[in-house]
Formats: structure tokens, C-alpha cells, sequence
């Protein structure tokens, strides 16, 4: 009778892979897990600090409650954050209710600071952390629609692992030859080609009506503006597509004050930054 006791299934060493990156922090994945780490360095530990707490905050209030139509995008589910070394040494952990989950899996215990310890050291660069879901890349089925876009001589690139939906954005060719296959961008236009005609994809109006939907969540409910957030689309399990909205590093309070009614314009200026 064979045995699955051999020695390479007995110690797993749980690699850790860059899955993103940005301006300002690194993302990671480790093996075997489905949690994201969002990492940035010493000196812009507040900041990650605040995403955190912003990421907390949005996850709650922008999750469809009671009577509210459900929001094609999702908050990735906030784990903790998380800053190593030194008398200043932080850990902040979710604490939101299982009712409030936005996502179908069901939650476990909340992170522990001695999780996020041990979580810390398996990355390869050791800075502040922000822990959430892991986002799935796009289903095997799907990539090769989004790949047409991909420049010639790009065959040996891998999939795209999640799209950045820029509608509001007319993305030349030009700025497609520098491939980013962790986020590949798709404007309305070469949105609209990948989804026609498949049931797999909402249409370009469903997930423009999304992204308000979950831009009022953020104004109205949360109280924050939405400076530099993404709208993202990955994957939900095998073969389905999921949305998400994600980088939370430059949101503000959204400030309203009464001439922000009467000049739309300003509001706007105040408010500015918003990708889509
Ligand atoms: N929860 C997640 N699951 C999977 N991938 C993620 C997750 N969060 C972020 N990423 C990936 O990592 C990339 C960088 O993350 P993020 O945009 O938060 O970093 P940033 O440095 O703040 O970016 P920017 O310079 O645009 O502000 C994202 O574009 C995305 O590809
Ligand atoms: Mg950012």
C-alpha cells in the first residue's frame, strides 16, 4: 500500500511570493495561505496603521446590511496590522462581527499577535504589515481573453493575476508595452470586448454602477474620500470572477461642507483623486 508519510509532504516550507507592489508597500502571499500582506517600511508605519483602520472601518459599513442591494466590490476582510521590533512595537487585530462578512467564507478566530509575529518573519522583508483576504487571481478559463491586450512577443509573461478597471481612462497602447502582469490595467473599451457576449462578466454599466455604489458607501457611510483607491477584478473561486476595491493609503476624511452642495466643482477638487 503506498503512504503520503514521505519526507517532502511532512515539513512544508512555506515560501512567500511578491504578488504586488506599489509606491508604497510591497504585497505578499505565503504559500498554503489566503491571507494578503500589505508591507511598507518604518517610517510609513502610521500610515499603514491608518489604512489598517480605514480597511476596518470600510469592511463594516460598506457590506450590504438589512435592506441594501448587495455591492458587486468587496473590501478584502482586514486581519491586522502588525509592526516588528522595538520598544514600539504595535498589533492592532479585526474584530468584526461574523455577521458582517461581505464574503462567503466563514471567520475563524481573529489573529493573534503571536500569528502575526510568526507571519512577519516569513516574509522576506521585515517592515509594518497589513494582514486581509487574499485576493484569487482571474479564473485560468478568463485569462486568455484579457492576455489579447498583452503587447506581441509577451507569450512567456504569465496570466494576468488581477485587472485594474480604469474606465475612467483611455489606456493607450503605449503604456501597455511595460506589461504589469500583477495588475493589468483594462479601460472601459477593452472591458467592454472581454465581457461581451459571456455571462461570466457584469457589463461595463454593472460594474460602473458598482463602483459608485461602493464610492457612496465610502463618502456617505464611512465618511472618507476615495483618494487613489483601485477597483480590481480577480477571482471568487475556480472559474468565477470577483470585484474588489483595495489601497486605501492616500484616503482623507471626506469633508462636506455647504458650498461643497452649491459648487460641485470644488467638492470635487477637495475630493480629488479618485482612479476611475
Ligand atoms: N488583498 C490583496 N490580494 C491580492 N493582491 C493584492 C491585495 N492587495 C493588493 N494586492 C496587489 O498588490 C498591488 C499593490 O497594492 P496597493 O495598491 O495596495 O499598494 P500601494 O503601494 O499602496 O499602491 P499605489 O502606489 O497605487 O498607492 C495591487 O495593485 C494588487 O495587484
Ligand atoms: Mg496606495
Amino acid at each position: 500500500m503506498s503512504s503520503l508519510s514521505s519526507s517532502s509532504t511532512e515539513s512544508p516550507a512555506w515560501k512567500a511570493k511578491r504578488i504586488g507592489f506599489g509606491a508604497f508597500g510591497q504585497v505578499y502571499a505565503l504559500e498554503g495561505r489566503s491571507m494578503a500582506f500589505k508591507v511598507t517600511t518604518f517610517e510609513s508605519a502610521k500610515i499603514l496603521e491608518k489604512e489598517f483602520e480605514i480597511i476596518r472601518t470600510l469592511y463594516v459599513t460598506s457590506t450590504s446590511t438589512g435592506s441594501d442591494s448587495p455591492s458587486l466590490f468587496v473590501i478584502p476582510r482586514p486581519y491586522g496590522y502588525y509592526k516588528p521590533k522595538g520598544e514600539d512595537s504595535a498589533a492592532k487585530f479585526e474584530d468584526v462581527p461574523a455577521s458582517q462578512t461581505s464574503t462567503k467564507r466563514t471567520l475563524g478566530p481573529p489573529l493573534t499577535a503571536e500569528d502575526a509575529e510568526q507571519l512577519s518573519a516569513m516574509l522576506p522583508v521585515q517592515g509594518p504589515m497589513c494582514a486581509m483576504d487574499l485576493i484569487m487571481p482571474i479564473p485560468l478559463s478568463i485569462a486568455p481573453k484579457i492576455r489579447r491586450f498583452y503587447p506581441k512577443g509577451s507569450d512567456k509573461l504569465p496570466d494576468p493575476r488581477l485587472c485594474r478597471l480604469w474606465f475612467g481612462k483611455v489606456i493607450e497602447e503605449s503604456r501597455l508595452l511595460q506589461v504589469n502582469t500583477d495588475s493589468f490595467p483594462l479601460d472601459v473599451e477593452r472591458y467592454t470586448v472581454v465581457s461581451q457576449k459571456d455571462d461570466a462578466f457584469p457589463t461595463a454599466e454593472e460594474v460602473a454602477l458598482g463602483m459608485g455604489v461602493m464610492l457612496s458607501r465610502i463618502h456617505w457611510r464611512a465618511g472618507y474620500s476615495g483618494r487613489d483607491i483601485e477597483f480590481v477584478m480577480g477571482g471568487l473561486d475556480v472559474g468565477s470572477l470577483g470585484f474588489y476595491c483595495i489601497d486605501f493609503n492616500q484616503v482623507g476624511l471626506f469633508i462636506l461642507i455647504l458650498p461643497c452642495l452649491l459648487t460641485r466643482s470644488f467638492s470635487l477638487r477637495w475630493n480629488s483623486g479618485i482612479k476611475p
